[in-house]
């Protein structure tokens, strides 16, 4: 995608170099743009806790490359095996990050330690260029979606909602929730975003604004508790989200407010989707209440915020008295009966064990 006519990536290795790692710094939006070079496993890793790089599948894309990083210091077998840990437990809801370093270490523990580097780029490459071509085909197949809705009102204005940031800065590009909204906006449909600012960390009002802002794709931020007072007035046609871990029955780990969302949405007749590329499907799990892992942050996240000032600064702020506790769950589970379907690389379906193993009969076992 492009900031001001250049087009980016959220992540690449330096054409000049040929080994180092960039990305776009994400904890400087909007205010700045800001690229970080990465050169070892400890900046990689280090760059995925922080959230200079956060999003499901650009976390899988950049654990790879941190592993090429890792394998550049030391290739033996006991480092690699160590090295692909460390980056595992940076983050533990997406399971993006595991299924890319086990691809990784599928392919790589076959190989001798004198080519282990080459191979690990050459892997670590092609987990981008598939996620990217995911992305573009979730775009394609959740274009009939806003098709359909904006011929439901006569070729009036499609009204989106979605939460968090699932755009083109949280995978490789296109994005996941936000891919079916470019490609509408491309084709020529009027439709417009109603963004979740997403507290505590604001990643819609921050990320996902400014990414649809340089696209030039019509949107609104609103407070997280708008959505449903939105919903029950008529003005949501649909939600679209992301995810970070769905089970093999459709439940969808996603950042915290999702199943608020997803509940609001059910009660207002409101159709509500996830995006999700075949590597946030963890195939392991059925009940993702129970099941799945939900990372708790640092309580600073919601106690303070941090913005620009009217000088042009940017300052963090705490808006809780001192005193007061903070807990600070990350994500949340919104179960598979709220969710109308999974908008998926091979096409869509219904959010259940029967749907997805339509799909993907090869996965689903
Ligand atoms: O904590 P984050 O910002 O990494 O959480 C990201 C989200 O919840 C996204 O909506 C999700 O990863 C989907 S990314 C395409």
């Amino acid at each position: 995608m492009k900031i001001d006519g250049v087009a980016y990536r959220s992540v690449w290795v330096d054409r000049g170099d040929g080994w180092s790692v960039h990305i776009i710094d994400q904890t400087k939006l909007p205010w700045a743009l800001k690229i970080v070079r990465l050169t070892d496993v400890a900046q990689a890793a280090h760059a995925i806790r922080a959230m200079q790089a956060r999003g499901a599948p650009l976390i899988g894309a950049l654990a790879a490359y941190g592993l090429c990083l890792a394998l550049r210091a030391d290739a033996s077998s006991e480092a690699m095996e160590r090295d692909a840990e460390f980056l595992a437990a940076t983050r533990p809801t997406a399971v993006n990050l595991r299924w890319a370093l086990d691809r990784m270490l599928t392919r790589l523990r076959n190989t001798s330690p004198a080519e282990r580097a080459a191979a690990a780029y050459a892997e670590a490459a092609a987990i981008a260029e598939e996620d990217v071509a995911q992305n573009e085909a979730i775009g394609r197949h959740g274009l009939p979606l806003i098709e359909e809705a904006a011929a439901r009102k006569g070729g009036r204005r499609v009204n989106v909602l979605t939460h968090c940031n699932a755009g083109w800065l949280a995978t490789v590009d296109w994005g996941t929730a936000l891919s079916p909204i470019y490609t509408a906006h491309n084709a020529g449909l009027d439709v417009h975003v109603w963004v979740d600012e997403t507290r505590p960390r604001n990643q819609g009002a921050a990320l996902t604004a400014w990414e649809l802002g340089k696209h030039g794709v019509p949107h609104t931020v609103v407070a997280d508790n708008a959505g449903g007072h939105l919903m029950q007035h008529g003005n949501v046609d649909l939600a679209i989200v992301g995810a970070d871990r769905v089970t093999r029955a459709g439940d969808v780990a996603n950042k915290i407010g999702t199943y608020l969302k997803a509940l609001a949405a059910h009660d207002n007749g409101v159709p509500f989707w996830a995006a999700v590329p075949s590597s946030t499907i963890d195939w392991t799990l059925s009940d993702g209440v129970a099941e799945i892992p939900i990372e708790e942050r640092a309580a600073t996240e919601v106690t303070d915020v941090t913005g620009r000032l009217p000088d042009g600064g940017v300052a963090t702020v705490r808006v809780a008295p001192q005193e007061s506790a903070a807990a600070n769950p990350a994500f949340d589970v919104t179960p598979a009966r709220l969710v109308t379907g999974l908008i998926t690389e091979r096409g869509r379906c219904e959010a259940s064990v029967a749907g997805l193993r339509a799909l993907f009969p090869d996965h689903a076992g």
